[in-house]
């Protein structure tokens, strides 16, 4: 059992990471191998609209930070994506990141709109840390990306949302978070036995 997190951050130590983390922690402890990846700081592109992804391999064609995250996806059981809320939606670094995942999708037999799924089921645990307390603020923003996902095929096993997190620690004081973040990696194990 593989579980990776991806985090959309620019702060490496910042809530994002700190829940990110916990989730992987309980799927660590419950016999899971696990990784990180900051997103920011790996120099990933934006999409060039090339369609060269479009094959069987589901990989883009660019040779930037996002290269490797693609066989780190495949061979994954479960990924955690987790990003602050800037401007009421994911960070720019994520939206980037998952533009990337086009790749995950391919026209079947060359005709567009007929999409076929790569990685159809593979679990998500969705991360969000925002600065206004009340967490259904943003509500529609995480569903549309949770939409997104389920639409690359992933399967939306579960989404914390952390609120009031305006200093770079804020979360240490939210046991409550941290609980259900340790639970949901445990429980990805969990299920998978
Ligand atoms: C550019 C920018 C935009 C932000 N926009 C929002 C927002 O729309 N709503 C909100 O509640 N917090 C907003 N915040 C606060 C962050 O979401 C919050 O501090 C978050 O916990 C940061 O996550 P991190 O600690 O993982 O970096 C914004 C912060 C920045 C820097």
């Amino acid at each position: 059992m593989k579980v990776v997190g991806f985090v959309g951050s620019p702060r490496k130590k910042g809530n994002t990471t700190t829940i990110v983390n916990e989730v992987l922690r309980g799927a660590t402890e419950a016999g899971a191998e696990t990784k990180i990846f900051n997103i920011n700081e790996l120099g990933i592109r934006g999409c060039q609209a090339c369609y060269k992804c479009q094959t069987p391999e589901g990989k883009c064609v660019q040779t930037d930070g996002m290269a490797p995250l693609y066989d780190e996806i495949f061979s994954a059981d479960a990924v955690v994506i987790g990003t602050p809320v800037f401007m009421f939606q994911v960070t720019g670094q994520t939206k980037i990141f998952i533009d990337r995942l086009f790749a995950l999708l391919y026209l079947k037999d060359g005709k567009p709109g007929a999409f076929r799924n790569k990685i159809k089921g593979k679990k998500v645990i969705t991360v969000y840390s925002q600065g206004q307390p009340d967490t259904s603020l943003f509500a529609s923003s995480f569903d549309l990306n949770e939409g997104v996902l389920s639409f690359l095929g992933f399967k939306v096993e579960g989404r914390i949302a952390a609120g009031g997190m305006a200093s770079l620690d804020s979360v240490h004081g939210d046991q409550a978070v941290m609980n259900k973040a340790y639970a949901a990696g445990a429980e990805l194990v969990q299920q998978k036995q």
